[in-house]
């Protein structure tokens, strides 16, 4: 059901700050699902908070997985093994999360039983056939309605595949490489472009051979994973709010430590500094760094405002930065997104959705099958903005509105629960600008 609650967003000159921000969704949910399937016990910690990591918590219970929490970010899981995992009594809820359920699908279908997965209105809107295809390919039986969710899973001993998938996405590769596991054989995935590599780190750090060779993915199947001890960084999509706030408002400056800095994630670097600000990016040396996964300092300063065009090879690097990169725009910049047309299957139809709510917040918006482009003419009057049930897109609102002229309203405004809860409090202290209201 859409949420009526709502956030106003006071205008601010600029932000300023050093933070850190919630552990990474991606590398959550892939070390939850790694230390399910391991021998011994894993703990994470700075596990991701939001509502998507704990979803695939909550399915891992149901799959018979022992799962200790002390406070909202460190978990302990006491791995069931490679054929541990129990058929579940009831259909395991995905709830918002499209990396829960694909990933998920992946394992289901190798086990010796009967599974059925379902999600929230948009999960069950966003397409599947993506990943029943290769599965089906590797044996098992999966039913859908036209290819979305509920999805009913008939597990079985998959036999390995070779995999070229038609869009780029890690949640499709992570499935058949999760699923590749327990095949007979050696599973390969070839990507039509890079996508984000959490799951062959996260492979690596549980012990799990994985071979990569250009865009080419293999693991074999029957290896052991063994638990581990492991810190997530920040979420790189989570400091983006901010990194694009700082490159938005001249005279502002934000350092964010402990952020993930995997190369497959920080595109968003060279987008702000060919749109005018100065980032600075500091590694953290790599004997400190997270089980494999780069991590270190951002500092975003900014004394101009820019344009900024995204070619189509970009997108997927940026895929889940755009809705923060069209933000850049509201301050008077111009962004221009192409080759983008992902967008309309994520959480909401991500380009309906800026378009809509842009133009609510009186900043130039044009619709294009598969982007936008945003005209920022000085600053905008501000105005309401609808969140469509999609955690970006009420932070890409709330950073648009810091720029306008007067105040705004974002609706649905805790979907941000989703992957950074806890946003609004921080926007407020970054700007001493924002009050955040029940309805
Ligand atoms: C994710 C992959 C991306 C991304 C999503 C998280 C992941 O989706 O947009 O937020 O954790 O693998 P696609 O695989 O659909 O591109």
């Amino acid at each position: 059901m859409p949420s009526s609650v709502i956030a106003t967003i006071t205008p601010a000159r600029r932000v300023q700050g050093r933070l850190r921000v919630p552990g990474d969704k991606s590398i959550s949910h892939r070390y939850a699902v790694l230390a399910a399937l391991a021998h011994g016990r894993s703990r994470v910690l700075n596990y991701a908070p939001g509502a998507d990591c704990r979803s695939t918590l909550a399915c891992l219970r149901s799959l018979g997985v022992d799962i200790l929490e002390e406070g909202s970010t460190t978990v302990t899981l006491l791995g069931r093994g490679s054929t541990g995992l129990r058929s579940p009594a009831a259909p395991l809820d995905a709830g918002n999360s499209g990396t829960t359920m694909r990933m998920l699908t992946g394992v289901l279908a190798a086990q010796p039983f009967r599974s059925e997965m379902v999600g929230d209105a948009s999960l069950s809107r966003r397409p599947m056939r993506r990943v029943i295809e290769p599965l089906t390919r590797m044996g098992a039986r999966i039913e859908a309605t036209d290819g979305h969710a509920p999805l009913v899973i008939h597990g079985t001993q998959l036999r390995a595949v070779a995999f070229r998938p038609e869009v780029p996405s890690a949640q499709v590769k992570s499935a058949v490489l999760l699923a590749g596991l327990h095949a007979a054989g050696t599973t390969s995935v070839t990507e039509p472009a890079a996508t984000r590599d959490h799951t062959e780190r996260a492979f690596s750090a549980f012990g799990l051979r994985v071979e990569v060779e250009g865009l080419t993915v293999s693991v074999s199947g029957g290896q052991r994973a063994s638990g581990q001890s492991l810190s997530i960084p920040g979420d790189f999509s989570s400091a983006a709010f901010w990194m694009v706030a700082a490159a938005a408002l001249p005279g502002s400056r934000i350092e964010i430590e402990d952020v993930g800095l995997n190369p497959t994630r920080t595109a968003l670097v060279e987008v702000l500094r060919r749109f005018g600000a100065r980032v600075t990016v500091r590694t953290t040396a790599e004997a400190e760094a997270f089980a494999g996964e780069p991590s270190g300092t951002v500092i975003v300063e900014s004394d101009r405002i820019g344009s900024v065009e995204i070619a189509p090879e970009e997108v997927p690097g940026l895929i889940d930065e755009l809705p923060a990169i069209a933000a850049l725009a509201s301050h008077g910049g111009d962004v221009s997104v192409r080759g983008a047309a992902e967008l309309r299957v994520k959480e909401s139809d991500r380009i309906a959705a800026l378009v809509a709510g842009f133009r609510g917040l009186g900043i130039e918006a044009e619709e294009r099958a598969d982007g936008f482009a945003v005209h920022g003419a000085g600053p905008p009057r501000g105005g309401v903005a609808h969140a469509q049930s999609d955690h970006r897109m009420a932070m890409a609102f709330a950073i648009a509105a810091l720029g306008a002229r007067g105040p705004s309203r974002i609706e649905g405004a805790d979907a941000v629960g989703i992957s950074y809860p806890g946003f609004f409090e921080t926007l407020e202290r970054l700007t001493t600008s924002s009050a955040f209201e029940a309805p």
